[in-house]
């Protein structure tokens, strides 16, 4: 959906504030850019839609080279939340929140009915007690909520967001960070989502981009950055006390896998059979007609479905999963012990959002004994 392609900036001033930035964010994603202040967050946010653009490479969204569009057209389909949240003081909430759906000339009473919606969802009840308010007569907190609503109220399919929950107490944090995730799974919304806190780029991001000085250093799931961090600064970054508080009741998503092969329900048990033995894999996962997780298959089945000419239905294992929302490790490890086949891990809607296997178990482990490694090496020097 956007790609940056060896994307740098400098400023006139010399400045190198993006230094060869190549990065693919997937329709549907929430990508979360994360790094030291300076590091070229919101520089990387503005080339998106064109507030500045790249001294050097491109950046495509949807296919097209954002140079060749229409910059004002772009930014209208682009919803963007600046980071100092950036009210018109002159204007009531309803107006701030109202100004992209007037400038896609949609009817008043759609508008407003869309502006209710929007306070609601963001607890800000009864909307009528806010609506006609000016930014002022808001708290921080209200006015930094506004500001990521009417970033939404067209529901663009591209979302930036620079800190948009920073000026947030815990608890409305903790409910916006839950709605915006509700809102990218259910409506598929592309979001590049920046922030200086590390907690909040665990939970909801999908991939994590650290950067330093410009530069990427690490890109990868929450999971593979907090298992495998490639080197002390993402180390530090995570901090010792978020590593070494993985333990057994750690949750299962840390070590989540993509699901290497999924197959359809109308799939030919020969046909999968093939692939499987190709490929060298043991076992699938199959999805239903809306894409939601069915079930799993393993070879020795496909291979008596084949056989047997039996359907795909009737070999799926449907029992074996891990639910995302309150797995652990633990639980993991128990079933690959019993069982040594990946095993899938849904969300409470069925969705498969990845795999857990032996492997994965094994990587923290051995990331985890490298760390032990390096810190008595430490002590005893
Ligand atoms: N208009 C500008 N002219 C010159 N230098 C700039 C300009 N805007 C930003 N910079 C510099 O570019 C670098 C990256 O800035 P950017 O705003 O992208 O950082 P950031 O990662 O968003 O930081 P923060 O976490 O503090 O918001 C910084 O060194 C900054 O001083
Ligand atoms: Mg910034």
């Amino acid at each position: 959906m956007v790609i940056f392609e060896n994307v740098s900036k400098v400023y006139d001033d010399g400045t190198v504030a993006v230094d060869n930035l190549n990065l693919e964010v997937g329709k549907g994603e929430l990508v979360v850019f994360i790094g030291p202040s300076g590091c070229g967050k919101t520089t990387s946010l503005k080339m998106t839609n064109r507030l500045e653009d790249p001294s050097s490479g491109r950046i495509l969204v949807n296919g097209d080279d954002i140079t060749r569009l229409n910059k004002v057209k772009l930014r209208r389909n682009i919803g963007y939340v600046i980071q100092q949240i950036g009210l018109f003081p002159h204007m009531t909430v309803a107006e701030n929140i109202g100004i992209v759906p007037r400038l896609f000339k949609w009817q008043q009473k759609k508008t407003g009915k869309r502006v209710d919606e929007l306070l609601e969802m963001a607890g800000l009840v009864p909307p009528m007690k806010y609506k006609y308010r000016l930014p002022e007569q808001l708290s921080g907190g209200q006015q930094q909520r506004i500001g990521v609503l009417r970033a939404l109220a067209v529901e663009p399919q591209v979302i930036l967001m620079d800190e948009p929950f920073g000026a947030l107490d815990p608890i409305s944090r903790d409910n916006l960070q839950n709605e915006l995730m509700d809102l990218q799974r259910r409506l598929k919304k592309t979001i590049i989502f920046v922030t200086h806190d590390i907690d909040e780029a665990l939970k909801i991001a999908d991939k994590i981009v650290i950067m330093r000085r410009g530069k990427v250093v690490q890109i990868g799931t929450p999971a593979e950055i907090q298992g495998q961090p490639v080197n002390d600064f993402v180390k530090d970054f995570i901090g010792q006390d978020r590593l070494s508080a993985i333990d057994a009741d750690s949750p299962v998503k840390m070590i989540m896998e993509e699901a290497p092969l999924v197959f359809k329900m109308d799939h030919k048990p020969g046909r999968i059979l093939d692939e499987l033995e190709d490929l060298g894999y043991d076992s699938a996962q199959v999805l239903d007609r809306n894409g939601y997780w069915a079930g799993m298959v393993t070879i020795a089945q496909v291979k008596r479905a084949s056989r047997r000419k039996l359907s795909l239905k009737q070999v799926l294992k449907v029992d074996r999963k891990l639910p995302v929302e309150d797995a652990t490790l633990r639980d993991a490890a128990v079933m690959l012990d019993d069982i040594d086949l990946p095993i899938p891990v849904v969300d409470k809607d069925k969705k498969l959002l990845g795999l857990v296997t032996h492997n994965g178990i094994a990587k923290l482990t051995v990331s985890r004994l490298q760390r032990q490694t390096a810190k008595q090496e430490e002590g005893g020097s």
